[in-house]
Order: structure tokens, then C-alpha cells, then sequence
């Protein structure tokens, strides 16, 4: 008999199933032993009686710890009352390894001993949920490009330049030279945008933020399409279809997952496009109404997202952010060149940003002026000017940040959950 896995064993009910995995927990009551097995699939209860197992059998069920390995068989029954809706009744087993005495236990524990055992910690509940979010944001987004003429194209990791700021690099040594960890895939696909038409990226950047807050990581994850003769209201049409998809999906195939985390859905089951569209200048006047304190010319700050998300059920776009707060390649705004064509998305429930994006500098001219400007080093950018030599086109993009989206969809507060194995500041253990 093959092994089957939890979530596969109502296929099962009322056959003899072999399963593999790991003790969750165990209670005996006299002549019955109730063993809780996960297998990474789910989580069933499996009984031996000591009528069926035999003597020899149940005394060795009884030194099973929390996490010790098994593999056991046993019928399947329903049960509408156990965790999943199906029982195991016990014929067989075959303990693979003891375990030691385990050390996260059911009682609390700080988040610094959880994060210290991050490595045993993903096989808690709560981990397990948020991290199935996860897979399911990075599957459903993809889906959606592969479906919609998308082309994945992913981008070096060591890069000679900075895409977003010289001052949050990671220098790594690179022979006799000198290279850094990538901030963000865009500069590469540009180029491939204009080879391929619509593309994106999908891979770990890089950035030395010295924040400590909950939404910030060194090492997170970002897909970011690009696409050739695009300008900013096209890359927004983009991005809300591509999270009304997302939350859909998660909605659809990560209901448990949702209801373990005890996420409030109806919040979630709002976010259909279009979202609203606020102008940054219309942005800094909300907020002044509001009572905070923030002028033109600078940029928010988590606080200032929040206050600006109160407004909203769903996601909104602020967009044409000052120049002089945003990246190099920003494209100017034809109307008001002192703003840029640039938009970051806003998670409601104040999450804030989850995305950020823009039309980019398409004229050769203005491109090396704002290079120079922001003193970047020329000869690294050469081949990033050929694109505005050879074919120039308008063209825009959007990173969206895996963290950020599955700590909004979770509705959980720190970014740091939403990754097996998170890298902060103060932080790169395990
Ligand atoms: O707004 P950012 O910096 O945009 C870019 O990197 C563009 N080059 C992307 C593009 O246009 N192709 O980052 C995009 C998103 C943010 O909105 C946020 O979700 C996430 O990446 N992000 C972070 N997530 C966790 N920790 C950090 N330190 C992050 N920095 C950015
Ligand atoms: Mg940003």
C-alpha cells in the first residue's frame, strides 16, 4: 500500500491508509492512546486500542514524544467531530525516531526563544498557516502573469550598481572586485521588457535597511513585472487586477489557513478593483486635516500610511510622489515636473504600502542628467543607457513585496513571520 498524506485521506474513508509524519501531541485514557499526527499535509488523530494494537504495539506508542517521527496505518473513519472530519483507528506502526524533549511547548514563549528555534517553530500551527498564505500569494501572482502574456525572466543577484539608493547596499567581494546583493530585479527588466514586451521577476533582494520596524527586512522577496510601452495608469490597471487575483485566490484555496489565523475575510473579500487613486499632494492634505503634521517634500512613514488608510476599505494607489523623494529613473509628470509618474499601493487595516512602482525616464538626455545628479557611477550604467539609445519606449513596472502582501492577508503585524527564515537587522540566525 503507497503512503497517502493527510489532506489526501478522505479518499480513503473506510480503507486501510499508511501515513508518515511526525507526533503532534498524545493523551491516553486507560486502554486507548490518542496520537495527534501531522504530516505537513494536515493533521489527524490517531486511536490505538490495546485490543487492536496488541500489548507489545501500545506499550511502545506510550513512549511517543511530541515530535517524534512515525509511520503508522490504520482505518479510516469519518468523524465529523475530529480536527479535518477523519480518524485514524491504529493496526500498525513503525516509530522512526524518538524525539528529545522538545523545546517549544503549548505554554508561551517570547518572540526571541521563537525566533532563535525559527527551525522547529515552522512546525507550529499558526507558522504552518501563514506560510501556506505565502506559497499561495507567490503561486496565485505568477499564475496571473503566466495567464495574462507574461514572461518570467529573472535577474542577477550580484549586480555592479545600486537600483534604489547607495545607501542601503550590501557589498559583497567579488574576485578582485567588488559587487552587491540586487535591491531590486527593475534595471534588468528593462532591458528584458524590451526584448520580450511584458516580463517579470521573481527572486530575493537585498537591502541594509538599518529600520527596526515590523515591515522591514533585509532579505525579502519581490515580483516585479515590467512592461514595454506602458505608462503609469496602464501599470496601476496592472497591479489591482494582480491583488483582486491574489486575495481571491488566498480567499478560494487558503480558507483554513484564514480561519486558523482568525483573519477577518469579509475585509478581505472587498478588494475588487478599480482602487482608489490618490494624488500625493491630495495625500498630504488628507493627512494635514487630519491633524499630522507633514509637509510636501517628504516622504511617509509607516505612521502617516496608517492614517492615510483609514479612509479606505481596500487598497489604494498614491501616485506623482515628489522627484526628489524617489529614484533616479523616475519618469517626470509632463503637468508638473517637480512630481514624478510614480505609485505605491496601500494595504488597508493600516498596513500601508505593499507595493511601489513607476513610468521610467525614457529619454537618453534626462536619464545621464539624473545619473550624474544623484551621483551614481556612470560607467556601471552604460548598458542600462543603451535601452534609451537603441528603441527607447515608454515603459513601467511594479515590484510587489511577498512579506508585506502575506502580513496584510494574514492580518498579522510583523513581516518577520511571513518567511521561513527571516534576515533583520539584528538578525541572520538560523
Ligand atoms: O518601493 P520599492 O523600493 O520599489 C522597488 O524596488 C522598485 N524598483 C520595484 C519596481 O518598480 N520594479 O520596493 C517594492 C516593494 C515595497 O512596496 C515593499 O512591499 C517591498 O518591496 N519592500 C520590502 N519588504 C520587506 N522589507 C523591506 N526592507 C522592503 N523594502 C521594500
Ligand atoms: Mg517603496
Amino acid at each position: 500500500m503507497a503512503p497517502t498524506t493527510i489532506s489526501e485521506i478522505h479518499r480513503l474513508e473506510g480503507q486501510e491508509a499508511h501515513l508518515r509524519g511526525w507526533v503532534y501531541n498524545t493523551r491516553s485514557s486507560g486502554k486507548l492512546q490518542f496520537i495527534l499526527v501531522r504530516d505537513g499535509s494536515g493533521v489527524i488523530q490517531a486511536v490505538a486500542s490495546l485490543k487492536n494494537v496488541g500489548e507489545e504495539l501500545f506499550q511502545e506508542l506510550g513512549r511517543l514524544t511530541q515530535e517524534s517521527s512515525l509511520e503508522v496505518w490504520g482505518m479510516v473513519k469519518a468523524d465529523p467531530r475530529a480536527p479535518g472530519g477523519f480518524e485514524l483507528s491504529i493496526t500498525r506502526a513503525k516509530i522512526v525516531q524518538i524525539a528529545q524533549e522538545y523545546p517549544i511547548s503549548p505554554k508561551e514563549h517570547g518572540i526571541e526563544f521563537l525566533l532563535d528555534h525559527r527551525h522547529l517553530w515552522l512546525r507550529s500551527s499558526l507558522q504552518h498557516a501563514i506560510l501556506r498564505v505565502r506559497a499561495e500569494v507567490i503561486r496565485s501572482a505568477r499564475e496571473y502573469l503566466d495567464d495574462h502574456g507574461f514572461l518570467n525572466m529573472d535577474t542577477p543577484i550580484l549586480t555592479p550598481a545600486a537600483c534604489e539608493g547607495t545607501t542601503t547596499l550590501f557589498q559583497v567581494e567579488y574576485f578582485e572586485e567588488f559587487s552587491f546583493l540586487t535591491q531590486s530585479g527593475q534595471l534588468y527588466n528593462e532591458a528584458t521588457a524590451a526584448a520580450f514586451g511584458k516580463v517579470y521577476s521573481f527572486g530575493p533582494t537585498f537591502r541594509a535597511e538599518k529600520s527596526k520596524t515590523r515591515r522591514h527586512l533585509t532579505e525579502f522577496w519581490m515580483l516585479e513585472p515590467e512592461v514595454a510601452y506602458a505608462g503609469l495608469n496602464d501599470i496601476m490597471e496592472l497591479e489591482e487586477k494582480l491583488i483582486e487575483h491574489i486575495v481571491g485566490r488566498v480567499l478560494e484555496r487558503r480558507a483554513e489557513e484564514l480561519k486558523r489565523l482568525e483573519r477577518d475575510t469579509s475585509k478581505l473579500e472587498k478588494v475588487k478593483a478599480p482602487f482608489p487613486r490618490l494624488h500625493y499632494a491630495d495625500a498630504v492634505k488628507r493627512l494635514n486635516e487630519k491633524g499630522v503634521d507633514f509637509q510636501w517634500g517628504g516622504d511617509f512613514g509607516a505612521p502617516d500610511e496608517a492614517v492615510l488608510t483609514e479612509d479606505y476599505e481596500t487598497p489604494f494607489f498614491v501616485h506623482r510622489f515628489p522627484s526628489q523623494i524617489k529614484a533616479f529613473y523616475m519618469e517626470p509628470d509632463p503637468a508638473d515636473p517637480k512630481h514624478c509618474l510614480s505609485v505605491d499601493c496601500l494595504a488597508p487595516e493600516g498596513y500601508g504600502e505593499i507595493v511601489g512602482g513607476g513610468q521610467r525616464i525614457a529619454d537618453y538626455d534626462l536619464l545621464l542628467e539624473r545619473i550624474r545628479e544623484h551621483k551614481l557611477p556612470e560607467e556601471a550604467f552604460e548598458w542600462y543607457l543603451d535601452l534609451r539609445r537603441y528603441g527607447s519606449v515608454p515603459h513601467s513596472g511594479f515590484g510587489i513585496g511577498v512579506e508585506r502582501t502575506t502580513a496584510w492577508l494574514c492580518g498579522i503585524e510583523h513581516v518577520r513571520e511571513c518567511i521561513p527564515f527571516p534576515r533583520t537587522i539584528y538578525r541572520m540566525k538560523p
